[in-house]
């Protein structure tokens, strides 16, 4: 496979993912690939339709016939599963969890893998998830993995949810987070983990415009090194 324009960036939740990809795509005019977005559309659908999470099969079967758009807009993602607008009722606790779980079968995985990389072919993507450094796209350009202390990524999620009005108990939500990465670390396939040459950033202790800077000056200073070496770049 050849080199693409991509840059991945994996981690757990809370780690400040989502703001940190939608601002460094805006900067370099990429567009922005919310993978965990996918997996919460599917565990939507998936309990909407009283579907067993985890029974493979029949999660394959219901997404033979999905209809799921991710929409630009404005810095931020539009999902649309079968015509309805469901970017907001996808981003509760509640849906992190059902995400986790139906991201744990094979079948949802081959089908959501097949579904980014589809995206991801014209390269200019930032790539946001837990496998897209070390699964969905093994030969991107730039791999970041964001890191943060669980008790830090519980206190941005409960500002964050707050920010938007709704309820937040900052201890509930560290059980969760912790539930959440021990699931997601834990399981066999694709399991989160950083990729073997991927830049590991602790954000702990940085503000997000100290983690945009430092992520942008490390692809400028790859792109910089490919231009000089046009031949080490593949
Ligand atoms: O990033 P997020 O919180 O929206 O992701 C929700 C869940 O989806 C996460 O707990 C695990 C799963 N997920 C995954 O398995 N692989 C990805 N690339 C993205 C998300």
């Amino acid at each position: 496979m050849m080199m693409q324009d991509i840059i991945t960036i994996d981690g757990p939740s809370g780690g400040g993912k989502s703001t940190i990809s939608r601002l460094i795509a805006a900067k370099l005019g990429f567009t922005y690939l919310d993978t965990g977005a996918m997996y919460r559309a599917v565990g939507y659908k998936a309990q909407k339709l009283g579907i067993d999470l985890s029974n493979g099969q029949a999660l394959a079967k219901m997404l033979d016939s999905i209809n799921l758009n991710l929409i630009p807009n404005e810095g931020d993602t539009k999902v649309i599963l079968d015509k309805e607008d469901i970017s907001l009722a996808i981003r509760t606790a509640e849906m992190g969890l059902i995400a986790s779980k139906v991201s744990a079968q094979p079948e949802v995985r081959a089908k959501l893998t097949e579904m980014q990389r589809r995206i991801g072919e014209k390269g200019g993507v930032v790539a946001e998830g837990r496998d897209t450094g070390t699964i969905v796209f093994p030969s991107a350009k730039y791999k970041f993995f964001l890191d943060a202390k669980p008790e830090e990524r519980a206190r941005r999620r409960t500002l964050q949810l707050r920010e938007k009005g709704q309820q937040a108990n900052e201890l509930e939500i560290l059980a969760q987070i912790i539930k959440r990465d021990q699931d997601d670390i834990g399981r066999s396939l694709a399991p989160l983990q950083p990729a073997a040459n991927a830049i590991i950033v602790d954000t702990s202790k940085m503000s997000i415009e100290d983690v945009v800077r430092f992520m942008l000056e490390k692809v400028e200073k790859s792109r910089k090194n490919s231009d000089n070496n046009p031949q080490k770049a593949e």
